[in-house]
């Protein structure tokens, strides 16, 4: 566990976690970090206690520690959001220490109650302010449904300091930089994919109540945004809010100007076709990522086409269906309410169809509204005229998808 000053009287104590299913499905191929905050006055407040995945707390008290904060000392327990990754803490705590406080939502006190057995619970509403004494007061803002319905922001006036637990987030670790004014180019990238990343796989069926966290963000004076996963903003807090604005219009259709190819073959016929499709991208110099299901996993999947303003599904007929690995991916970003992409799609079938049928019923299914190219299926190989189809399949999708590009 690292310990950071964020400014006079606010630490950040944040660990990596590596080698698990975030929320028990999602593969985090680089990590994620887990980020706890304690703002000390006269009193002294913990927001989000976080704890090793394994359930241990003495780093954390050991951190607390080494920053000059008796764990004994902490008066308030603030939690955000009642998720386990930020508030797994609190039976630990309540183990060496009996008088604190819990603040939190009323939709998150019926959560601690009933996952934590707690009762010393203050609940708040938006504008409650917490006076620490020595300057620092905290102030409560609800965010319901970001992503779950327990949410708020603390905000601390004297700093400007937005903590803003799960929102302005991303998954990735943290290794030697934890500010936006220590990383290079490559750290802002990676981080700018981990954000993409964490907002499609975790929040993004939620876009309508994140639209309007951004806007009560947008409402309050930020000098620092301090996130329960990633850097913390300080140079230039608006980045990270104006990312989310974009990310926000990724979930309803628009993406970078690329292309996403999510694809599986069984024999390799509808491989073929993938083949011809990529050197119609490489000829008009089109970036494109390739998803190979069910190779990929489906964090990747839904980061990859959650981000493209032009998706292809490459998959054949499967058992009358279409090819298992491409239709759970699909149906995922139905789930996570993916709308408006723009897609081709083709496949090669055996001795009868039905790939197309199950795609278009995925697709209403889920209310996607993606606007598809007229789609070319092809019996056993893909034969010169299949391959034409296809040119002109991708063609038309470079065309359609100019006006959903959003970088
Ligand atoms: Fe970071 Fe919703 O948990």
């Amino acid at each position: 566990m690292k310990r950071l000053k964020i400014a006079d009287g606010i630490h950040m104590l944040t660990m990596n976690v590596e080698d698990i299913l975030f929320e028990g499905i999602w593969e985090i191929a680089n990590g994620v970090t887990l980020n706890s905050y304690i703002v000390q006055g006269e009193k002294t407040a913990i927001i989000d206690g976080v704890v090793n995945w394994d359930g241990a707390p003495e780093t954390l008290f050991k951190s607390l520690e080494e920053i000059g904060v008796d764990p004994q000392s902490i008066d308030y327990l603030i939690v955000n959001h009642m998720e386990p990754d930020h508030s797994g803490w609190i039976s630990h705590f309540r183990k060496i220490k009996d008088d604190f406080t819990i603040l939190c939502t009323d939709r998150a006190a019926k959560l601690v109650a009933s996952f934590y057995d707690e009762d010393k619970i203050k609940v708040v509403k938006e504008g409650d302010t917490l006076d620490l004494g020595k300057g620092k007061v905290l102030s409560f803002h609800p965010v319901p449904n970001v992503h779950w319905p327990d949410t708020m922001y603390t905000y601390e006036r004297s700093t400007k300091t937005l903590f803003s637990c799960d929102m302005f987030g991303a998954f990735g670790r943290m290794k030697d930089h934890f500010f936006d004014d220590e990383m290079t180019p490559e750290e802002e990238a990676f981080f700018e994919f981990e954000g993409i990343r964490y907002y499609s796989n975790v929040m993004t069926t939620f876009t309508l109540a994140l639209r309007k966290a951004i806007e009560k963000a947008r409402s309050l004076d930020i000098g620092i945004v301090a996130p329960g996963h990633g850097p913390v903003y300080r140079k230039n807090p608006q980045k990270i809010i104006d990312d989310y604005i974009r990310f926000a219009r990724y979930a309803e259709g628009t993406g970078k100007n690329e292309v996403t190819i999510l694809w599986g073959s069984m024999y390799g016929m509808t491989a073929k076709a993938i083949e011809h499709a990529e050197s119609i991208l490489q000829r008009e110099g089109v970036k494109y990522n390739k998803l190979h299901m069910p190779l990929n996993s489906e964090s990747e999947a839904v980061a990859t086409v959650f981000q493209s303003a032009g998706i292809i599904i490459g998959a054949p007929t499967y058992e009358y269906k279409l090819f298992p690995p491409v239709a759970a991916a699909l149906s995922e970003l139905g789930r996570k309410r993916i709308t408006g992409k723009t897609a081709f799609r083709f496949g090669s079938y055996g001795w009868s169809g039905g790939a197309e049928k199950e795609l278009k019923e995925i697709v209403e299914r889920n209310y996607m509204k993606w606007d598809f190219v007229e789609s070319v299926e092809f019996e056993g190989a893909p034969k010169e005229e299949h391959f034409a189809k296809v040119e002109a399949g991708v063609m038309e999708l470079l065309k359609k998808m100019r006006e959903k590009v959003v970088e």
